[in-house]
């Protein structure tokens, strides 16, 4: 980004539930500076500029002839998330988009040739990945501290997000279900520790065919389930290695961020891959040794070290990585791998086959430590 100005000029299209974090983060790093806030609803855009002092609002059109604006973060709802990346991309600015990349995997592809012929960048969500729980894990992982990954397992379950969303329809529509809504956050971490999937099996169902929203001005009204409310994954990598993944929007008994991977010389509980913070625990064999009857060794903690700021790292971290000239760590690649693992998921549910992921991604260097996102980097 060496034409452009700095700070880097940020703009966000969608102004709705998660916006608020965004800009509540994004405003607070001195190496990007927000600058327009957009939504089909101009009021609500209007709201949330001034809400954050962000200096404009108005209409994506408006955003996007903004010369100042170099990177668009798309909040808007899966079902357009391609048609507003392309957008994005056909004005010359790069892309960080709110997961899944896309609801097909055309769709996906034709965002990232887009961008390629454009020369522009596009980065998806989860930035989860990037924060200090998660990468402390990495790093962990990285340095052999429980030898080489073999198997995963994972689970997300809770009654499901009409309890909070005022508007959650589109989270039990095509591109919503657990699977496609919380899936990004396992499944890249999944990716992130052992690198692409091959093959995966699911199964799916729908125990409740209709919701009711249950919060804000529309609470009470109905509306149905189109995707399957809980899903089950087995899945195998390139390297052998294998994980079994529940997302599940059907149960009473909440359990976040289940989240363990064992190695050959030990196991680490990883924090909620939904989260950007919290400390591991590491078991290792060696630990066990010397140990009889009912004993078990006290697991390591592996604290959390590195930024933990919240939604919005993601986009800091595209802008850092194209001022320095080096691919950005949560790339449209890697969402679009996750999208196909997630569409053989659906898919093996519906047919009962087992699917063949044929997309590879290479693998993604842990974050320095000391990264700091307060800090200003770019001149
Ligand atoms: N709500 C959360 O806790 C949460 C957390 C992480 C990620 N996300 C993701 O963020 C995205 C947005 O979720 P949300 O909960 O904020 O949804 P929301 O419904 O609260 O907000 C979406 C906003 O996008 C606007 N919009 C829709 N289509 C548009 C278009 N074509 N052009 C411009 N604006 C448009 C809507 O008017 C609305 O204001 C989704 O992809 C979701 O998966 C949400």
């Amino acid at each position: 980004m060496s034409d452009v100005k700095r700070p880097v000029g940020v703009g966000l299209i969608g102004a709705g539930v998660i916006s608020a974090q965004y800009l509540g983060n994004l405003t607070t790093f001195p190496d990007l500076e927000v600058r327009f806030v957009a939504d089909i609803d101009l009021e609500r855009a209007r709201a949330r500029a001034q809400e954050f002092g962000v200096p404009a609002s108005g209409t994506t059109e408006e955003l996007l002839a903004d010369d100042g604006i170099d990177i668009v973060v798309n909040l808007t709802l899966p079902s357009v998330h391609a048609e507003v990346d392309l957008a994005i991309i056909a004005a010359g600015k790069h892309v960080w988009s709110e997961k899944p990349i896309a609801t097909t995997a055309e769709d996906a592809r034709r965002v990232l040739d887009a961008a390629a012929a454009a020369g522009v960048r596009v980065a998806v969500a989860p930035d989860t990945v990037l924060g200090a729980g998660l990468q402390s894990a990495f790093r962990a992982i990285a340095e052999g501290r429980i030898g080489v990954p073999r198997t995963a397992t994972t689970m997300v379950l809770n009654p499901g997000p009409e309890r909070w969303h005022p508007a959650p329809e589109f989270l039990f529509q095509a591109g919503g279900g657990p699977l496609l809504d919380l899936g990004p956050y396992y499944l890249t971490t999944l990716v992130s520790v052992f690198g692409s999937v091959v093959r995966v099996a699911a199964v799916g169902s729908i125990a409740r065919p209709q919701r009711t929203v249950e919060s804000g001005p529309r609470a009470g009204t109905t509306f149905e389930v189109t995707v399957p409310t809980h899903s089950a994954l087995l899945i195998e990598f390139e390297s052998g290695a294998s994980a079994q993944a529940t997302f599940s929007f059907e149960s009473a008994l909440p359990r976040a961020g289940f989240f363990e991977i064992t190695g050959t010389d030990g196991a680490i509980v990883l924090p909620d891959p939904n989260m950007f913070d919290g400390e591991s625990a590491l078991w290792t064999l060696e630990s066990w040794k010397g140990l009889t009857g009912p004993a078990r060794p006290t697991p390591e903690v592996v604290a959390a070290v590195g930024p933990s700021n919240g939604r919005g790292l993601g986009v800091l971290e595209l802008a850092r990585s194209i001022a320095a000239g080096v691919p950005e760590r949560a790339s449209g690649a890697l969402a679009a791998h996750v999208l196909d693992v997630m569409l053989a998921a659906a898919t093996s549910a519906e047919t009962g086959a087992t699917v063949e992921v044929s997309s590879r991604v290479p693998a993604v260097e842990p974050l320095p430590a000391d990264w700091n996102p307060t800090e200003r980097t770019l001149p």
